[in-house]
This record gives structure tokens, C-alpha cells and sequence, in this order.
């Protein structure tokens, strides 16, 4: 899955833009403004409970166009002391997409004295680019966002057989000419991590699965997001679809708006799985004692509690109809519970309302006390 989505050369994000309508799939920053608007007032909301600190490292891991950020720094241009507090840090595996998130930024180069610099000019914020959440510069209080990104994680998958629990494998057909499943003969090393996911889950829960998803690199992020945060004081914000247990069997391959198989040409497809949100939530408490998990509560839950209702309310008061059948449009998409009145998609395979399949985690330093609206 990480060779599928990264690889330096052929990886499925690494040479070209995959979002909209054009492309194979649309997120939520992509649907409306709004969206990074309000994920702009929980940052802000959390800058206030962290005592308005002069420097944040602002974190996005997998900023995709870069459209979130965009609209987080236009909705909050006018708290200055927030917008100036800013060093942006944007982790990116890909760099066609660093390309569109330099101009989705409106980011400018700039020279101080000897040292050269990339400036939004969307607000004056320094901006940078890091190949992993490591990378980053520690040192500053720090709020970190992460949008669907857990979900292109990869993860393994095991099953549950007269063996006992077997990984599931990729293996050639017949004529090697095509990929297949199949499960491992031999115990895998990755079994480990299966080991480790099913210490945090019931034997009920257990006992209801055939089959188990484990994401290690989720895991293994969510313990530098902890530290970080223990360490520098701030918060995270994780949004995704996903799950509040064990995940069973959720890997998906999707292309132009349409689902194909996992193995067909691989590296031209979105390749997926539903985010664990229960395993980010032990990773994080296992890794630190210095900070607190809440949630995970639905995405609707959080744009709801955040005013989007106000929100596209004082948008509708200044457009023309279009806009506002986009606006309603967006909104539904946004909150909307599957059954969403305005959305049509491209076709019936197209996932509506993302309003309860997304859900949002946030990990914060206990100093902060609870962030907003958990
Ligand atoms: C599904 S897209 C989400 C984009 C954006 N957050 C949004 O909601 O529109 C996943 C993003 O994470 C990036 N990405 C995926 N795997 C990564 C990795 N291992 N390290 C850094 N970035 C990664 C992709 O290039 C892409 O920008």
C-alpha cells in the first residue's frame, strides 16, 4: 500500500493532482470553504487556551491542494496576533502536490540577509515543507491537523483460520502476469503488531471479527504527535473516515469517483482503509501521560458545534443563487447523515454525506484543559 500510494516514481500521489471533480475523489476542503474556515476557529479556539503564545508551529500532515489551509488563513485574517503567531509546516510525501500547495498558498520566495524563506502571502506566515512529521522543527507550541490522512496509512490485514490468525498476502497468479491474495503459509513478523492491537480490545470484540486491520504507521505517528505535544505544549486535530474499534476489512481502491479492485493497476487507483480511531487513541495515552484524547465525535457533531450553521447563514446573505446551491450543496455534503436531499453524485457509488462516517479525534496537552467543542 505505501510502495501503491508513495513510490518516488510511479507512487499514486507522487505525479499528478487526484482531487475533484476531474480527478478521482473529493474531501471535504474541497466541498466548501467552510470546512477549513471552522477547522480555522478550533485551531484559533486552542491558541486562546494555550495563552496566545507569540510562535506556533502550524503542522498539516497530508495537505493534499493545500485548500484547507488556504481557507483556515482567509477566515482568520482578521485575528492578526493569531495569523501572525504562524510558521506553517506541511508534511508531504509528494512533490507535484508541494507545487499546488505553494500556489494554492499564494507562497512567494523571499530573501533575508543570507537566508531565503517561502511566505503566504495569504497572511505573512513562513511556510515549509518536510517529507515526514520528524522533520519538523520542535521548540514551539504546536497545533497539528490532520485531514485524511490516517486513511492513506498503509495497514495489514490478517485473518482469522483453523492457524489461527494468517496475514494476508500478495502473491502472483498463475501466469505472473496478475496479482492475487493470499494467505501467508509461514507466521509473519507483522503479526506483532496484531498482538499489540488486540491487548486494547475486549474478548467480545474479539470474538466478533474474522478478519483485522492494523495500521503500525498510525500508530507509530500518533506517538511523535504525542510527545510533540507533550513536549511543546498545543494540540491535534485527526479527521477521518473510520471507526471508534477494530477495523475489519475496509481497504478500498477508488478511481474516478468509482470503486475498482484493490489489485487492479496498481498506482493508478486511491488505494484506502478506515482509520482505527480507538488504536490512535491507546497509541497516544500509551506514548505520553502529559496529555488527553477526546473523542472521537462525528464530523457533523463538529461543524455543528463550531457555528457552520451560522456560517452558511452569513454566506448566503451576500451571493447570487448559484452560489447559494452550492453553499447548500456543500453544506449538506458536510453534515449530511448519507441521505444528503442535495447531492447527486457522479453515480450511485459516489459516498454521500460525510456528515457521520467522518469522525474527529483531538489529542492535546492536559495544561490546555479540554479543547473546544469536546
Ligand atoms: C487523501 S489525501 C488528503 C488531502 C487533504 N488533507 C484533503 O483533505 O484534501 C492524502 C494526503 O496525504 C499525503 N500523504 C499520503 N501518504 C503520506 C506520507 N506517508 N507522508 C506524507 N504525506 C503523505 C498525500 O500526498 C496527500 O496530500
Amino acid at each position: 500500500m505505501e510502495e501503491v500510494l508513495t513510490n518516488p516514481q510511479s507512487g499514486y500521489y507522487m505525479n499528478r493532482d487526484v482531487f475533484g471533480e476531474s480527478g478521482d475523489f473529493i474531501t471535504s476542503p474541497e466541498v466548501s470553504q467552510m470546512f477549513g474556515e471552522l477547522i480555522g476557529v478550533w485551531a484559533m479556539c486552542l491558541w486562546e487556551q494555550m495563552g496566545k503564545p507569540e510562535k506556533v508551529n502550524l503542522i498539516e500532515l497530508g495537505p493534499g491542494r493545500g485548500t484547507l489551509l488556504a481557507d483556515l488563513l482567509r477566515g482568520s485574517a482578521k485575528f492578526v496576533n493569531f495569523t501572525k503567531a504562524l510558521n506553517i509546516n506541511l508534511v508531504e510525501c509528494s512533490p507535484t502536490l508541494q507545487k499546488v500547495q505553494y500556489n494554492t498558498l499564494k507562497c512567494e520566495d523571499e530573501s533575508v540577509g543570507d537566508e531565503k524563506r517561502t511566505v503566504s502571502k495569504l497572511s505573512g506566515a513562513p511556510v515549509y515543507w518536510h517529507a515526514s512529521l520528524v522533520q519538523v522543527p520542535s521548540g514551539f507550541p504546536t497545533i497539528i491537523v490532520a485531514h485524511e490522512f490516517f486513511d492513506a496509512l498503509p495497514i495489514h490485514q490478517f485473518q482469522k483460520g483453523s492457524r489461527g490468525w494468517c496475514e494476508k498476502m500478495v502473491d502472483l497468479a498463475g501466469d505472473s502476469s496478475r496479482f492475487r491474495f493470499v494467505l501467508s503459509p509461514q507466521p509473519t513478523a507483522s503479526l506483532i503488531f496484531l498482538s499489540k492491537r488486540c491487548q486494547w480490545a475486549s474478548a467480545e470484540e474479539l470474538e466478533k471479527v474474522e478478519q483485522i486491520e492494523v495500521c503500525p504507521k498510525a500508530m507509530e505517528i500518533t506517538e511523535q504527535i504525542a510527545d510533540r505535544i507533550s513536549s511543546d505544549g498545543g494540540g491535534a486535530l485527526i479527521i477521518d473516515y473510520g471507526k471508534n474499534g477494530i477495523v475489519s476489512d475496509s481497504l478500498q481502491a477508488i478511481r474516478k469517483h468509482k470503486f475498482v479492485h484493490i489489485l487492479d493497476d496498481p498506482g493508478s487507483a486511491d488505494l484506502s482503509a478506515y482509520v482505527d480511531f480507538a488504536a490512535i487513541k491507546h497509541s497516544a495515552m500509551e506514548a505520553s501521560d502529559d496529555i488527553s484524547v477526546h473523542g472521537p465525535m462525528t464530523q457533523s457533531q463538529l461543524l455543528g458545534s463550531l457555528g457552520i450553521n451560522f456560517r452558511v447563514e452569513a454566506l448566503m446573505q451576500n451571493c447570487d443563487e448559484k452560489q447559494a446551491e452550492s453553499l447548500r450543496t456543500g453544506y449538506w455534503r458536510l453534515v449530511g447523515d448519507g441521505e444528503a436531499p442535495f447531492w447527486e453524485g457522479p453515480d450511485d457509488q459516489t459516498p454521500i454525506g460525510m456528515g457521520s462516517r467522518y469522525l474527529a479525534m483531538a489529542i492535546v496537552n492536559k495544561k490546555q484543559g479540554s479543547p473546544v467543542p469536546f
